[in-house]
């Protein structure tokens, strides 16, 4: 059974101020292109075709329009942009990413599943580390990038023998287990899971953010000892801040995004 995809974009996207008080933060641009074409456009080429979006209530709409069905070529010419088919669904209030994963059980219909943060840009697209994950992986894998601020996101820890033993969301505020980040080593909002992630999400409890956090659900895996760990070349970001937004269309236009390796 072919891997299917998932893109989370729902939130409130509150940091964005008044940019978001209408749009959708997803759709917001960055260099040429809506925000979600990136997400959208590394799941295709990993080779995925039907993928599920999920995005907050009051926003469904916008997404259907620019969207449709996934089949659209690029504006002013023949050359597809997208040969995706796609399937919407609403999440009424953002209870965390992990709700977001849980959502897709049906449409994943018990196969594997690639789930894209719709806000995370990545300079390459990283398709030798998915195809392969998807054609023999077990259980689940995550990407990481060294970065300078780690208080930002969810970070891995290490175990003597190299591999993961513990996954910390947001060290000292979400996760008050830590004062402050174990490593710099961060989570980027790609992930590739088996069907068994349902149940480990039906399990969790919201965290102190009221969230239901995929952080809890890739320590799950590696407390099982099935979560692989891929590091990122080039850059990635998210555009969920102002300064973030404002840098990436440059960086974007300079470098180009979704690069093969
Ligand atoms: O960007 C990577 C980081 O993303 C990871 O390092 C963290 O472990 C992970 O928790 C997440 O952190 P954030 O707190 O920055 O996530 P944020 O709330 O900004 O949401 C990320 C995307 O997911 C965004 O495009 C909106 C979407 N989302 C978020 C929530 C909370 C949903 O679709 N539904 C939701 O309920």
């Amino acid at each position: 059974m072919e891997a299917r995809g998932l893109i989370a974009a729902g939130g409130e996207a509150t940091r964005l101020g008044e940019l978001t008080r209408v749009a959708n933060k997803h759709l917001l641009p960055v260099a040429r292109w809506p925000m979600i074409y990136y997400p959208l456009q590394l799941l295709q080429l990993a080779g995925i075709r039907e993928v599920l979006i999920v995005t907050g209530q009051g926003h469904a709409g916008q997404l259907i329009d620019l969207l449709g069905d996934g089949r659209m070529p690029a504006r002013g010419s023949e050359q597809p942009m997208f040969d995706l088919d796609l399937t919407y669904k609403v999440q009424t209030e953002p209870g965390g990413i992990a709700q977001v994963v849980g959502m897709a059980e049906g449409f994943a219909g018990g196969g594997k599943l690639v789930v894209c943060l719709g806000d995370n840009l990545f300079e390459f697209a990283e398709v030798a580390a998915i195809r392969d994950w998807v054609n023999g992986g077990e259980g689940a894998q995550i990407f990481i990038k060294e970065v300078p601020d780690p208080e930002r996101f969810g970070v891995v820890v290490y175990g003597e023998d190299g591999r993961v033993s513990d996954v910390v969301e947001k060290a000292g505020v979400v996760d008050t287990r830590y004062e402050s980040p174990p490593t710099s080593d961060a989570v980027v909002g790609l992930y590739c899971y088996d069907a068994g992630v349902y149940e480990l999400i039906r399990e969790l409890r919201p965290s102190s953010r009221g969230e239901l956090e995929i952080t809890d659900v890739n320590r799950a895996y590696a407390e099982q000892g099935c979560l692989d760990v891929h590091r990122l070349q080039g850059w990635w970001h998210d555009a969920g801040t102002h300064e973030a937004l404002s840098e990436l269309g440059a960086l974007v236009e300079e470098t180009g995004a979704n690069k093969p390796a």
